[in-house]
């Protein structure tokens, strides 16, 4: 059930300025099992990245909405360079963790991890001393751009988040970011609980919320459960769940919206492809998500 009194995410999380809604830690703690594990990342989402990246040139990467550092371990592992940012201490947390515990492996003693929000991204990114001439290439992946929401109703946080993301890349390198196909969230009014990136069979249900501000969709909730259960418990043959809940709001980009979003900032005459669950776009009928590519001007 959705609560009656309506909240844009889980209670306990702070509601002022550009909120983390990881903060109470809930979705952080379970988010290895919503995810399916950093392993279980769908083969098909790695070797399209992969690919792409390299073929591309890519060897610097960004990763602003690292969270527990799926995407950015992902890369370390296939041979690339990696900074990540988060604004989310709680979701730092795990990132941390792994850059610790996999130390040894110089990728990993090398891996630079900080807190940083995209609103002010180019100046001020705690301790991390970004490549002369700007990264290869921005990566926000996993619908997080979403998160951030839109205070004036005209966009205008968003906008400085894409400049920020601009403006840390070199000439001619390439802005991944992606984001739910919320079209079809708002035709159906259902959020799909499976999808090329996401395919855990820990996610017990998401319910999906669309909030209207004069006729005008501007946010929708989905509320999680995750199926947490710890593997030694389950391996002890105790049948018991444990179940997490938790709630995260979004912004609804619509595809030809974010489009123009993307190319206010990078410019219409540059190249800007974009991908329906990574197959080219049209090619799949309804796709989970659209991934964007587009490539910062040669200066
Ligand atoms: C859905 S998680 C995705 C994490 C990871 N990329 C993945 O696919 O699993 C979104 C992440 O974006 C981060 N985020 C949201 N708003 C942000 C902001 N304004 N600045 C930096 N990070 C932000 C959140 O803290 C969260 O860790």
């Amino acid at each position: 059930m959705v609560d009656r009194t309506y909240r844009t995410r889980t209670l306990g999380v702070a509601a002022s300025g550009v909120p983390d809604q990881y903060a109470d830690g809930k979705a952080a703690k379970v988010w290895e099992f919503y995810i399916g594990g950093s392993r279980n990342r769908t083969e098909q989402y790695r070797e399209f990245m992969c690919d792409l990246l390299r073929k591309r040139g890519v060897q610097n990467i960004c990763d602003v909405a690292c969270g527990n550092g799926v995407d950015s371990i992902l890369f370390l592992e296939n041979g690339f360079k990696v900074m990540s940012f988060d604004a989310s201490d709680k979701m730092l947390k795990y990132a941390l963790k792994t850059r610790w515990e996999r130390r040894k492996e110089a990728a990993f003693d090398n891996w630079v991890i900080e807190e940083a929000n995209w609103l002010d991204l180019a100046e001020n990114h705690g301790n991390a001393e970004f490549p002369e001439g700007g990264f290869d290439a921005v990566i926000c992946l996993g619908n997080s751009f979403a998160h951030l929401p839109d205070l004036t109703g005209d966009q205008e946080n968003h906008r400085i988040a894409i400049r920020n993301f601009h403006e840390v890349l070199k000439p001619g390198g390439f802005l991944f970011i992606d984001h739910r196909n919320y079209d079809s969230i708002l035709d159906c009014g259902k959020a799909p609980h499976r999808n090329v990136y996401y395919n855990s069979d820990r996610i017990i249900d998401i319910k999906t919320s669309v909030l209207h501000v004069n006729g005008e969709p501007t946010m929708i909730t989905l509320d999680y459960i995750v199926d947490g259960t710890d593997e030694k418990k389950i391996q002890s043959g105790c049948t018991e769940k444990d179940l997490s809940k938790f709630r995260l709001s979004y912004y609804p980009h619509r595809l030809a919206k974010f489009d123009e979003l993307l190319e206010g900032v990078f410019g219409k005459d540059t190249e800007h492809v974009v991908w329906g669950d990574f197959k080219p776009k049209g090619e799949i009928e309804t796709p989970a998500y659209f991934i964007h590519m587009i490539q910062k001007k040669s200066a």
